[in-house]
């Protein structure tokens, strides 16, 4: 099949490099981009007409990232019919319904498991499992930056902000490290799988969302006294036609498996009401996992692998339906009808739901900035 990468950056290089090496039956025929490295001369265009117009191209892999122009690029390649494999979590949580509902009308494949998990076969796994069972929850580390922090304050006794520079230098954080830190990246790919378990199309806004930005290696001593663990977790579940996603530090018993998964690895469940636990752990980022995770998609389009399409139905999120123990950390007033237990000023909650605990760190806030909160989470099934 021929096929065109659209961006020769880290995953675009990581895509053709995988398809070169590996003699596995794909053609790059062109690549897109504004800069031509040399020795490609013969395949880079910057005219992405040239692809468009290109009958041999059947496939379009997108590894621009960002909204724009990859959105108008990748419903172009929808419209001329070609089938498309994006890595990008931006534009696939904001044009879920519109890109699929393009697939659709224009009898393409629309894939996009790079987008979430990196070089993790999660959302791939996700789809094929929910084709026979139902997903009863999800939950997982998505994000590689913030656990490489969380271990190495946990492990070696790092500061934030040291560890944080390290991650940058290793090429985990995003290009503006806030989306890793405050959740945001984590909040997109939680959208997009929750979407996908539960026959839905999330934004990001639906989602709420806790970062990490405020932890302390006090917290994480506490944290070690209990023998918990802390990890920054994208997590949803199904009531009904209520459907709740959300993003917050976890603490999570040590027998947990996610507690011992180290530096920038990602580790992401499913719970099936038939399978039980199914869990995928690796590479969450990076040239040659994320890379590969392209071609497997192009390779099952290839295939004439298809899922079914999305039916979007009337799932609404809600975020009270989940109530559970939080761990607060603030020198803010904290109202007893919420603290079960109180050490200092940290305080152990009654259940709350995701609703509640915002609307009280939202005020909190104002008093205490630096506010720090996790859910306690004591499933290790
Ligand atoms: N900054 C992200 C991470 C890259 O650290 O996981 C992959 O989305």
């Amino acid at each position: 099949m021929d096929i065109a990468i659209l961006g020769f950056g880290t995953v675009g290089a990581g895509a053709y490099e995988t398809i070169r090496d590996s003699h596995c039956g794909l053609n790059v025929k062109r690549i897109l981009d504004i800069r031509v490295p040399l020795g490609f001369e013969h395949i880079v265009t910057s005219d992405y007409n040239e692809i468009l117009d290109d009958p041999d191209i059947e496939l379009v892999a997108e590894a621009i990232g960002g909204l724009h122009p990859a959105y108008e690029f990748v419903s172009a390649a929808l419209k001329a019919g070609k089938h498309v494999v994006s890595a990008n979590k931006h534009l696939i949580c904001h044009y879920f319904r519109e890109l699929h509902a393009l697939a659709a009308e224009h009898h393409c494949m629309l894939r996009f498991t790079p987008s979430a998990g990196g070089g993790i076969p999660w959302l791939y796994n996700l789809q094929r499992q929910k084709r026979c069972d139902e997903i009863l929850w999800l939950r997982g580390i998505m994000n590689g930056t913030t656990n490489y922090i969380l271990d190495a304050m946990q492990h070696l006794g790092s500061q934030f902000d040291e560890v944080l520079n390290t991650a940058k230098a290793l090429g985990y954080a995003e290009a503006d490290p806030s989306a890793d830190i405050d959740g945001l990246d984590v909040r997109r790919k939680c959208a997009i799988s929750a979407s996908i378990a539960y026959d839905t199309a999330l934004s990001e806004e639906d989602v709420p969302t806790f970062g990490i930005r405020n932890i302390t290696r006090r917290d994480i001593a506490y944290f070690d006294s209990l023998g918990m663990t802390c990890k920054l977790l994208g997590c949803a579940r199904r009531d009904g036609n209520r459907v709740i996603a959300y993003v917050e530090p976890t603490l999570l018993p040590a027998g947990a498996i996610e507690s011992s998964v180290g530096t920038n690895y990602n580790c992401i469940t499913l719970f099936g009401r038939k399978v039980g636990r199914l869990s995928f752990l690796g590479q969450g980022a990076g040239k040659y996992p994320t890379g590969c995770a392209m071609v497997q998609d192009m390779l099952d389009i290839a295939a004439g692998i298809r899922f079914p399409a999305p039916t979007i139905t009337q799932v609404v999120p809600d975020p009270s339906i989940y109530p559970h123990r939080y761990y607060i950390r603030t020198s803010a007033h904290v109202p007893d009808d919420i603290a079960e237990r109180r050490d200092g000023n940290v305080v152990m909650t009654v259940p709350l739901s995701v609703t509640d605990i915002h609307r009280f760190a939202s005020q909190a806030q104002n008093t205490d900035p630096r506010i720090f909160l996790a859910g306690l989470e004591d499933n290790i099934e």
